[in-house]
């Protein structure tokens, strides 16, 4: 049987991907955020996942602004390194699991969940960052990946509740896989954030702070934040985070927290960073 043995979160800065393609990250700007992750890839190398599956949000990279879907889940072979402007990442290409993403789409969907199915797709730093924080820089990425693009790009983007129930049906989905598989669900984006405009920068410690806790403790606190309440308290961007309640849906209800790391600044967004496992 495959199973999901812990929930990764991290922010998808798209900067921290330049400074790694660029070789800054010993930079004093940059060195204290890639200390934080020093040890989330030494408990990424021990814990040697099969699959990863990746929720995160494409912005405007494989989707234009033509057609959003809310939950496109990807089922290729391969994913490429999207061109965001500067031509695509020097990042190895994303190996899928087709099969094991085949399963997912049928168990979900027959769930509930009109998931889109993407046969063919580029990932951008909402996927490729996370994946270097978690990773490195290796020359190809150690394992599988799912990745789940999920719309918080253009409103409505889905609840947070309804974010949590799409883990729960993912993790019935991947229990239900014959095959012995070692899982890691990862959310990225977050945390405060907001890009543009007069609260431009904007970080509520606080809001995220709380998030955190509550990530480990009590998700039925975050699964209810409405909408307005991130964009009001945390930024318009802070959005993001109903991404991290995929992940925790996916999760036991109890779990334990490994790590987590919190870094201001990067940009205009507050890194935050958790591991969660599940105890069995
Ligand atoms: C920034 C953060 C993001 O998540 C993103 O998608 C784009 C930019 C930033 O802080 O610069
Ligand atoms: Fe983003």
């Amino acid at each position: 049987m495959a199973r999901i043995v812990a929930g990764v979160t991290a922010s998808h800065v798209p900067a921290i991907g330049a400074a790694l393609d660029l070789g800054k990250t010993e930079e004093p700007y940059w060195r204290p955020l890639f200390k934080g992750f020093e040890r989330s890839k030494e408990w990424m190398a021990k814990t040697k996942p099969d699959v990863v599956i990746v929720a995160y949000n494409d912005h405007a990279s494989a989707f234009s602004v033509e057609i959003i879907p809310t939950f496109a889940l990807g089922c290729a072979a391969e994913f490429p390194p999207a061109d965001e402007g500067w031509g695509p990442r020097p990042v190895p290409v994303v190996k899928g699991h087709p099969v094991l993403a085949a399963d997912i789409a049928q168990s979900v969907i027959l769930d509930g969940f009109d998931l889109t199915i993407v046969n063919k797709m580029e990932v951008d730093h909402g996927l490729t960052v996370p994946l270097n924080l978690l990773f490195g820089q290796p020359k190809e990425w150690p394992c599988r990946f799912i990745p789940l693009a999920v719309n918080v790009v253009m409103y409505p983007p889905p609840t947070g509740q309804r974010c949590y129930m799409l883990g729960k049906a993912i993790r019935k989905a991947v229990e239900s896989f014959d095959e012995d598989l070692k899982v890691v669900i990862m959310g990225t984006g977050g945390m405060s954030h907001q890009i543009s405009g007069p609260r431009a920068g904007l970080i509520n410690r606080e809001f995220d702070t709380r998030f955190l806790d509550n990530l480990t403790k009590d998700p039925q606190a975050l699964v209810r934040i409405p909408h307005l309440e991130y964009v009001r308290e945390a930024g318009a961007e802070a959005i993001e985070l109903v991404m991290w309640l995929i992940m925790r849906g996916a999760l036991d209800d109890e779990v334990e927290e490994v790590y987590r790391f919190y870094h201001v600044p990067a940009s205009n967004t507050a890194v935050g960073h958790i591991i969660l496992e599940n105890k069995q």
